[in-house]
């Protein structure tokens, strides 16, 4: 886990993909920010590297109106600053004669800045471009130590790191071809697969929630938990990245990365330590655990929708940049099963969807009723809710217990009431998502909150079924089957409903200046 105590190494931090959207919205701003906080060693310096001709001034001229954009607290001067430490070199990354030149520009820079020869690889190009990069900066020679780096040399020897986007590969087979790629040129210990919802401060913060309370765990499993429901909503449609995410869908785009990366910190065993590899370690073993959903009986096990057209805007299948017959869902619903002691029998309910209901994402653990009714004779029918544990990823940030409370007065009259953790009341700030400081575990070499190869091969495993040809049983009849503004087609409630239970559709929440009847 992230130890501040470790400091980051310096490095060029090589950023390939350099006139992009990515590196403008996402890196480069995200480095700004660590400038600004100190975090980011001075001794560090950033090299763009991208087709167009431009000078290092004019890359700096066309990141700071972005950076100003997306970055927290913009203040020309630190930015200023910041900026005489970014570089730009004009040359395709895909082509062998860039890199002479190339790792010339690195040696120099490394030398100028004190970066000791460390160099940290950042891939923000098309995934189609990951192989053929990989594959030049192999054949360049850059890559010196990382097959030779070994935890007795740790800050002795100069060090090449890469990171990768999301997302890695579209299906098993080719996640598993990348991944040869790179484990070819990079050890496993150097590749950096990054997932921004493992930077969110909420998904971190359950390893701690799980494992630095002795309260929970004891009723973490089969025996206690009834199931699990993680959801992530999105109340904004595809936009201008419909013809992107057409070849993806919501399965590849959300439930095989961040979603089961939440999952498989809810549901893993605690680890050994709080150190990287024994943290991946049970990672891996739980979503190895997945049981595969079986093909014949996919509608059972998922749904599938589309959004629907309404005042705002078309449905999924007449935006123009996709196919009139798209069958590609813009919503997902599975249940998956484990097969192993803790969550035998237990079923973790997953959805996402674009143009639902609320902005949303949540994990609710919903608890089996006490074992003796003894309040039966007085619970209306279909009885009272058993005891929850949400934690509100986002928007909100926090942890909230439900359990039954006496209503004060003669008789035994019960209502929810909820015992209720506020991120943002208690530490006096909102959960923050940084990028910034995944970046800086790059640079300690703390693969924590990184997916480990197999990691990203098993949630492949695991949503197989949802994308193969078998899927097909569910993609019929998909298109605009859910309405804008929903919690997602029918076929979602069934899921549940036919296991008698039923999704945790809360109401989006009042804003913040909103006066109930009884503030008044
Ligand atoms: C991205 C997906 O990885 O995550 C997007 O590609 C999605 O489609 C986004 O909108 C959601 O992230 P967040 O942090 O807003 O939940």
């Amino acid at each position: 886990m992230r130890s501040m105590a470790v400091e980051p190494d310096p490095c060029v931090i090589l950023i390939f993909g350099a006139s992009g959207d990515l590196t403008s919205r996402k890196p480069v701003p995200a480095l700004y920010e660590m400038a600004v906080t100190g975090a980011l060693p001075q001794s560090t310096c950033v090299l763009g590297v991208s087709r167009s001709r431009l000078t290092d001034e004019a890359w700096r001229a066309r990141l700071e109106p972005r950076a100003q954009e997306h970055a927290k607290g913009f203040d020309r001067a630190v930015w200023a600053e910041f900026a005489r430490r970014l570089y730009y070199h004009a040359g395709s990354a895909t082509s062998s004669e860039t890199y002479p030149a190339l790792t010339r520009r690195i040696a120099e820079l490394s030398d100028t800045h004190g970066c000791r020869g460390n160099v940290l690889c950042y891939l923000a190009v098309a995934p189609t471009l990951y192989e053929p990069i990989v594959g030049c900066i192999d054949d360049s020679g850059l890559i010196a130590e990382g097959k030779r780096w070994c935890s007795i040399d740790r800050g002795a020897m100069p060090w090449q790191r890469i990171i990768v986007e999301k997302p890695v590969g579209t299906d098993l087979e080719s996640a598993v071809s990348l991944n040869r790629a790179l484990g070819r040129v990079f050890e496993e210990d150097s590749i950096y697969r990054i997932d921004h919802y493992l930077g969110k401060e909420l998904v971190q913060s359950l390893l701690v929630f799980r494992f630095a309370n002795a309260i929970f765990e004891p009723i973490w499993n089969h025996r206690f938990v009834d199931h699990v429901q993680i959801t992530a909503s999105e109340t904004l449609g595809v936009g201008h990245r419909a013809a992107f995410y057409d070849r993806l869908g919501a399965v590849r785009d959300m439930i095989q990365s961040h979603l089961l990366q939440v999952l498989s910190l809810v549901a893993m065993e605690p680890p050994t330590s709080f150190r990287s590899h024994h943290i991946r370690q049970e990672k891996i073993k739980i979503i190895d655990a997945i049981e595969p959903v079986p093909v014949d009986r996919i509608g059972e096990f998922a749904a599938l929708g589309q959004y629907a057209q309404d005042a705002d805007e078309p449905a999924y299948h007449q935006n123009p940049d996709v196919p009139d017959d798209t069958t590609t869902e813009t919503f997902a619903a599975v249940t998956l099963w484990f097969d192993n002691w803790r969550w035998a029998g237990t079923p973790f309910y997953l959805r996402t969807g674009k143009r639902m209901a609320a902005k949303r994402t949540e994990i609710v653990i919903q608890f089996k009723q006490p074992p003796a009714g003894l309040f039966k004779h007085l619970d209306p029918p279909g009885g009272r809710p058993a005891n929850q544990i949400i934690i509100e990823i986002a928007p909100r940030g926090g942890v909230s217990l439900r359990f039954e409370g006496k209503v004060p007065g003669r008789g035994v009259h019960r209502e929810t009431v909820a015992m209720d953790f506020d991120y943002a009341r208690s530490f006096g700030s909102n959960p923050a998502e940084a990028y910034g400081p995944l970046i800086l575990d790059a640079m300690r070499g703390d693969q924590s909150l990184f997916q480990h190869r197999y990691e990203v091969e098993g949630a492949w495993r695991a949503v197989a079924p949802l994308i193969g040809p078998e899927s097909q049983a569910i993609r019929r009849n998909l298109q605009a089957n859910y309405a804008p503004g929903s919690w997602g087609p029918p076929a979602a409630d069934r899921l549940l409903a036919a296991h008698g239970r039923k999704w945790n559709n809360l109401e989006p929440r009042p804003p913040a200046n909103h006066q109930s009847p009884a503030d008044s």
